[in-house]
């Protein structure tokens, strides 16, 4: 099986660029997916997949019936949206849109997921279960996910498998994490509120920027003194906002900033954490003030099962040379996690460096670039897996 499913990828590899190019050249903003997702489901349907359109706004889902007799339902997930990015790449198919790019491989990600169904299309009789593609929106904004699962898609699914391009990883490699993948990542908002008054006169005002500067770096301190170095914590106040003029002392600040965490258990404890401490520093010097802390996406955490089916799937087809067993997590967030709140997944990095080439740029930058041959890997990669899961002996 594992020959005439790379059999079938090599020659489809041709459109398959063609289709990441047309994808990448014509990017859209999450949920906003629209021609995106209008162009999926007429891929998909001119290769004999039935499709759903306009599930969870602009996602799509595809189906491929298996004629055997398991009744479990694999989920494959791939995400379709691109980033508010000026792209700077000298590439042919550079985006036609002004200030959008496909800087995260979201087209690499989706043009795996249609190679994927293409190739599983035309072995559907031998196949033992069925297998259903999700093409989700928004997954930059962690909206998508949830809008996915309210609208059903999960529906029987037994497992579900997704990938993301990595660019420190060669093309032609895969990276496989067993355990946690990703971290939650929790939205704060802090508003101090002090009193205004003359910036001569700091003894008849209460400074709310000079307060918030007490409260920034209180709270990066104290996560290096308060919480366990084994179960890290990161703080990033990405926007501050206050005052109106130099010499008029400030009566409100409010600090915007993403928490990440990797246990469950410390994130649980970081609202009131935070909460405390800077309520603490306010009451000293008379302020008041307000903490929003919204629970955003939990991290992703690969089922090991998964991941050791994906492993040996790799290993198969291209040698174990060229599968990474990943040693750490990342801090970044990923909102496939909420499938995984119904079924067991696992996620795996997909390489897509240049191999000669000494610096690959990082995700979201206007200077991203692929290596396209990853994309046969995705693809055969993910439908022997799929196999697999039915079939683990062959
Ligand atoms: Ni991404």
């Amino acid at each position: 099986m594992l020959t005439r499913i790379k059999d079938i990828a090599t020659k489809l590899a041709p459109r398959l660029i063609e289709i990441r190019r047309h994808i990448h050249s014509h990017p859209e903003l999450s949920g906003q997916e629209y021609q995106t997702a209008a162009y999926v489901a007429g891929v998909l349907s001119s290769n004999d997949v039935r499709v759903q359109e306009a599930v969870g706004k602009t996602g799509v889902v595809g189906e491929v019936q298996g004629t055997g007799c398991d009744p479990r339902l694999l989920a494959i997930r791939t995400d379709m949206d691109a980033l508010p990015i000026q792209e700077r790449t000298h590439l042919d198919f550079i985006s036609r849109k002004q200030s959008i790019m496909h800087a995260c491989g979201h087209d690499v990600h989706t043009t795996v997921g249609l190679g994927t169904a293409m190739v599983l299309s035309q072995l559907s009789s031998e196949l033992p279960g069925s297998i259903r593609f999700l093409f989700q929106p928004a997954e930059e904004t962690a909206q998508g996910a949830s809008w996915m699962v309210q609208a059903g898609v999960m529906a029987n699914v037994s497992a579900i498998l997704s990938l993301h391009v990595y660019p420190s990883i060669p093309a032609g490699s895969i990276g496989v994490r067993y355990g946690s993948l990703t971290a939650a990542a929790d939205d704060l908002e802090i508003i101090i509120l002090g009193e205004s008054g003359h910036g001569a006169r700091p003894h008849e005002a209460i400074d709310a920027i000079w307060i918030a500067s007490q409260v920034i770096t209180t709270l990066q301190q104290a996560i290096s003194r308060t919480q366990n170095p084994l179960r890290p914590v990161v703080l990033t106040i990405g926007q501050i906002s206050g005052g109106r003029a130099p010499n008029v002392i400030a009566e409100r600040v409010r600090l915007v900033g993403t928490v990440r965490s990797l246990h469950p258990e410390t994130r649980t404890s970081l609202h009131s954490w935070i909460s405390q401490i800077v309520s603490n520093i306010c009451q000293c010097y008379g302020a008041r003030c307000e903490v929003n802390y919204r629970p955003g996406v939990p991290g992703v955490q690969n089922d090991s099962t998964l991941s050791q089916l994906v492993q040996t799937a790799a290993e198969e087809a291209w040698g174990s040379n060229r599968v990474q067993i990943l040693t750490e997590p990342s801090l970044g967030a990923e909102d496939f996690s909420l499938y995984l709140e119904h079924v067991p997944g696992a996620m795996f990095r997909l390489g897509v460096g240049y191999k000669d080439r000494v610096l690959n740029y990082p995700l979201h930058h206007p200077l991203f670039e692929v290596d396209e041959s990853a994309i046969l890997t995705g693809v055969v990669t993910l439908a022997y897996s799929a196999y697999k899961y039915f079939k683990p002996q062959s």
